[in-house]
């Protein structure tokens, strides 16, 4: 993981450690899902974008805490035999290989509502507040489903998606909870931002296309999952459309954008510019 992120990644877990179940038949594969890796991206989303707004630091991380138990649940599906049928994530089995699809579905099913329930917490913040992060989730995560389903229907389609159809695609599959991510703080501090929501928009569509470049041009070893997947599955990506190079240049073009769009913030957005450029030039 990059050393920027560590620190406030060592923090989010902290978090999760005491949020998720301790024991019963699903507390093993809900921990393994969440705990077993990841760069904690969205969650450090969070954290600094209420920086921004002096957001509590424990209501922040609660945060962070929820949109990572969320994202867990999406990869725990997205790699089952009926997705995209992946037998590694983060390095480690995925968790219908060490427990079966049907557990593997059900901890996908805990760690969607245990999102809901930490951020339902009154320890989260005021009511308001935590209606507005549950409304926006919600759809934010509805948005992700269309478009798993969007990705799922375009490998049978008759012909290859067009460059507006693959980034509407990519911005529900993956740009929704990126989005939500990186607009949690100012809505912690009860408030909404245009430029956060330009910088958001940006990045999660730069962050899926470096997703696609790295499924071609990555090392399955640092990325800790299955590559040069995509391809053979028929997947509808800006690399098969536009090719390497343009597809790298489109997404620092949109790096520019997400940077362009914070310019009125001062040295307290640094770590969102710095996350930009780390999205479009990680490894994994
Ligand atoms: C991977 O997301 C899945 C996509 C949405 C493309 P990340 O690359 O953020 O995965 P982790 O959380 O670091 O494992
Ligand atoms: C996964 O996209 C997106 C979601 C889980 C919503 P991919 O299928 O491209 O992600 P990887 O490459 O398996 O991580
Ligand atoms: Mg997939
Ligand atoms: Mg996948
Ligand atoms: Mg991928």
């Amino acid at each position: 993981m990059q050393e920027f992120l560590k620190p406030v990644a060592a923090e989010i877990e902290q978090t999760l450690e005491t949020l998720l179940p301790a024991d019963g038949p699903m507390a093993a594969p809900m921990r393994h899902a969440v705990m077993a890796g990841g760069k904690r991206l969205r969650g450090f989303l969070c954290v600094q974008s209420a920086v921004l707004y002096d957001v509590d630091r424990t209501q922040a991380l609660r945060t962070a805490a929820a949109i990572e138990c969320l994202h867990a649940y999406s990869l725990v599906h997205d790699d089952l035999p009926c997705m995209d049928n992946d037998a590694l994530r983060r390095g480690q089995p995925t968790v219908h290989m060490k427990w079966g699809g049907a557990t593997a579905i059900l901890a996908g099913d805990g760690l969607q509502t245990l999102a809901f329930e930490i951020i339902g917490n009154p320890a989260t913040g005021s009511g308001d507040v935590r209606a507005r992060l549950m409304q926006t989730l919600a759809n934010a995560a509805q948005a992700m489903v269309t478009g798993q389903a969007q990705d799922i229907a375009a490998q049978t389609a008759a012909t290859p998606l067009t460059l507006d159809e693959i980034i509407a695609l990519q911005a529900n599959k993956t740009g929704s909870l990126i989005e939500w991510s990186a607009q949690a703080g100012v809505r912690l501090a009860g408030r909404e931002s245009p430029a956060l929501a330009a910088y958001s928009r940006a990045i999660g569509l730069a962050f899926q296309i470096q997703d696609d470049v790295l499924d071609i041009a990555g090392d399955a070893e640092i990325a800790g999952k299955r590559l040069q997947k995509d391809t053979g599955a028929g997947k509808a990506t800006f690399v098969s459309l536009l090719g390497l190079d343009t597809a790298r240049a489109q997404a620092n073009a949109l790096v520019d954008e997400a940077l362009a769009a914070l310019a009125d913030f001062g040295a307290c957005a640094d770590p969102l510019r710095t996350v930009a450029r780390y999205i479009v030039e990680r490894d994994r």
